[in-house]
């Protein structure tokens, strides 16, 4: 029988659709497709077991993290602008026994001051901020990392 892979679910948040073309300036020419793809490349290399989702709707955020429980070993997550206020995308990520890391392209702390706060960073493993498309791809190193300390 094929040893169970570890399974990690991307989560990208509202306007990360529309990657490539919205404020390259801030967050590259990259689009969501072209990250998807690393990931999924990547993701083969380590023999994690990659599913990915995208919403701009906060409550299917909410309903994608709590369907995560016990079916997922990681959680990555780029909240987006959710980042900063949602109590509801927070409190679904502390409810679920699946450890999460959160994902940012861009530095939040360089930008406006709103953008500063993180509602969601507390209730995660960690966040890695500010180095464009490859915070994904380092979020999934840190994945492997913690999925393999937790068997350990
Ligand atoms: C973002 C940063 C957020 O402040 C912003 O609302 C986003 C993208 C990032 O990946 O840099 O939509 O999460």
């Amino acid at each position: 029988m094929a040893a169970c892979r570890m399974k990690v679910l991307v989560i990208h948040g509202p306007n990360l659709n529309l990657l490539g073309m919205r404020e390259p300036e801030v967050y590259g020419k990259t689009t969501l497709d072209d990250i998807n793809n690393s990931l999924t490349g990547r993701a083969n290399e380590l023999g994690l077991e990659l599913s990915i989702a995208q919403t701009n709707h906060e409550g299917v955020m909410v309903d994608t993290i709590q369907q995560a429980q016990d079916n997922f070993d990681c959680i990555v997550i780029n909240p987006a602008a959710f980042t900063h206020y949602s109590i509801a995308v927070r409190d679904a990520l502390a409810a679920v026994n699946v450890p999460a890391i959160e994902v940012h392209l861009s530095n939040i702390y360089q930008r406006e001051e709103f953008r500063h706060r993180s509602v969601t960073a507390p209730v995660t493993v960690g966040q890695i901020a500010g180095f464009g498309a490859s915070s994904y791809l380092l979020a999934l190193e840190a994945a492997h990392y913690l999925i393999g300390a937790h068997k350990r």
